[in-house]
């Protein structure tokens, strides 16, 4: 598969930073920008976290700032308690921020990121958290279509939820965004649940990967040591690797089982977010089953 530029939407968030720690290890992958978003915590301290870990890596790409709430409404509950209340288990108060990527005066990132896209030609749009800068983006600029060859989002899960019993966290903070982008994204990779709930890292795994000493093992065991304590408080059976699953679907799809369908959004106050395969559209593809362990070392290699 020929890999296009990249730009990588997200909320970091701990699964975030594997993620984005796994596309900046990858350099075959020309990521070309990171546009932050709520989600996890608020907009200002995921746009901190993008630019801290882009100096942590010594990562040379612009940040831009997106959205700060879905786009009918107020930001929801954060996941404060699954990443920390800064969103990185705590590490804001020692990892220094990059700092801000210039934008030109009356542009906002969104703005930034669609003028990015103009200038690559085309790009391939990786999503990790809410859709709503996407949603946002392509409202302002209907001719942002044409210039993205394949979105990939975590997000969602078929009769699965980690917000409600169907709605998966991504999806439930913006449902009508995601609507938006399912029904009219050309190509769709999805990540659902269903998935990435069964890639987690146990704590002797995470203590062997980060065991090297040096600042990228120090930090990587932190977060991940706080996402195992977080997520297995709340049942999960280890670190779940969310994001780094749609990475490397975006990577590796060999790993991967997938089906061809379209898929719905439920933006009713009953089953907000809930998503559902539909045989209206057949623009997404929907992994059903995956090589866990082959993705849990592809992450190991990384780290
Ligand atoms: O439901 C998991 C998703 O929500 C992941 O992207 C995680 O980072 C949170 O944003
Ligand atoms: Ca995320």
């Amino acid at each position: 598969m020929r890999n296009r530029p990249v730009l990588v939407d997200t909320d970091p968030g701990i699964d975030d930073a594997v993620a984005l720690l796994v596309l900046w290890r990858h350099r075959r992958i020309e990521t070309k920008g990171i546009l932050a978003s709520y989600g996890n915590v608020p907009l200002s301290m995921t746009a901190a976290n993008a630019r801290r870990l882009k100096k942590l890596f010594g990562w040379e790409i612009p940040v831009w700032e997106g959205a700060s709430a879905p786009i009918f409404g107020k930001a929801g509950k954060t996941a404060d308690y699954i990443h920390g209340e800064d969103g990185l288990a705590g590490l804001g108060k020692i990892l220094t921020p990059a700092p801000d990527t210039p934008i030109p005066e009356g542009e906002d990132g969104i703005e930034a990121a669609y003028r990015r896209i103009c200038e690559l030609g085309t790009v391939d749009y990786i999503s990790l958290g809410p859709l709503t800068n996407l949603a946002m983006l392509t409202r302002r600029h209907p001719d942002a279509w044409e210039h993205i060859g394949r979105v990939v989002s975590m997000g969602g899960g078929i009769d699965i939820g980690n917000v409600t019993g169907n709605a998966e966290f991504n999806i439930h903070c913006d449902a009508e965004a995601a609507a938006e982008v399912f029904a009219n994204a050309p190509e769709l990779w999805m990540a659902p649940l269903n998935i990435t709930t069964q890639v987690a890292l146990g704590i002797d795994e995470i203590r062997k990967l980060t065991e090297g000493g040096g600042e990228l093992h120090t930090v990587f065991r932190r977060l991940l040591e706080t996402n195992f304590k977080n997520c297995t408080e709340y049942g999960e059976p280890g670190s779940i690797m969310h994001d780094s699953v749609a990475v490397l679907l975006y990577i590796y799809p060999e790993l991967f089982e997938t089906m061809r369908c379209g898929i719905a959004v439920d933006c009713s106050k009953e089953r907000y977010g809930k998503t559902s395969v539909t045989s209206v559209r057949q623009n997404v593809l929907l992994p059903t089953k995956a090589n866990c362990r082959g993705l849990l070392d592809r992450i190991g290699e990384c780290l």
